[in-house]
């Protein structure tokens, strides 16, 4: 029976990443709604399935296109999130002059850790279709329409201090990540452009004022993001919405 469901969800995982990727612009309520019956098919597994192996974090792993940063080598995964909200940025003016400066960043973490570990082309999807996806409101519910259980947040402690911060509930203390820059590379052509482009993938390093076993993030699978080229007709802030994979790595 377990290993029944297993193969089946194993059948399913493999037909929707080609699926989901050739229609990548068009979303529709009736696949956001397929979407969300496989994650709640993910939950169930999770729940069901009480071999050690259900959601083996030793299984994770950076999509390939992530070589071209530096390498994770002997470092363990220990999360993965799915991030979603906004890229900030300033214009010190309003003139096809001037370009807009990254001004930090705002978004929630959902607890992607389990779908890495069992279906990691579902999870390279997962931001293309976070990104056509509302937050709600309540900032401590889930990811519609998936039920993804909220992590953390992510946001700028100052501003060259990418903070990730996985104290959510008095019962779920994963700790504060801070981190620097350490690398970045294009995202790949085939990313999710939104209105003008999908931000960079990073890779960053832990700094003091971390508190948990965590030596470097990952920012990659990105959607959209980017700013316009120049600061023509902007206001002096703004926000992009986007969407992207975040992969927490320890010793
Ligand atoms: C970024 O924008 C958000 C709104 O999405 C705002 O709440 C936040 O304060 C801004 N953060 C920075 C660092 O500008
Ligand atoms: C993420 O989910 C896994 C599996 O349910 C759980 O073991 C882990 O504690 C969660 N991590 C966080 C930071 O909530």
């Amino acid at each position: 029976m377990r290993f029944g469901l297993v193969l089946c969800l194993s059948a399913v995982s493999l037909a929707a990443p080609t699926h989901f990727l050739d229609h990548a612009y068009d979303w529709s309520d009736e696949l956001a709604e397929f979407y969300g019956k496989i994650s709640q098919y993910i939950n169930t597994a999770k729940h069901n399935i009480r071999a050690p192996s259900a959601c083996d974090v030793s299984k994770i792993a950076l999509p390939s296109y992530a070589s071209g940063l530096t390498s994770p080598d002997g470092l363990k995964p220990v999360y993965v999130a799915l991030g979603r909200g906004t890229q900030n940025y300033t214009c010190a003016d309003s003139s096809s002059k001037t370009a807009p400066v990254a001004a930090g960043a705002v978004a929630r973490l959902y607890n992607a850790t389990c779908i890495a570990a069992n279906y990691p082309g579902m999870l390279e999807t997962l931001p293309n279709l976070a990104y056509k996806v509302t937050l709600p409101t309540n900032e401590y519910a889930s990811f519609p329409p998936s039920n993804i259980d909220l992590m953390g947040h992510h946001f700028f402690y100052d501003a060259t201090t990418p903070e990730f911060n996985l104290n959510t509930t008095p019962d779920k203390q994963h700790g504060i990540v801070m981190t620097k820059k350490g690398g970045s590379i294009d995202a790949p052509s085939n990313a999710l452009s939104g209105e003008h482009g999908a931000v960079a993938w990073l890779y960053l390093t832990t700094t003091d004022g971390t508190v948990g076993n965590y030596k470097s993030v990952y920012r990659v699978d990105t959607a959209a993001g980017s700013p316009p080229k120049t600061c023509k007709g902007m206001p002096s802030a703004f926000q992009m919405q986007y969407a992207a994979n975040y992969y927490f790595f320890g010793e």
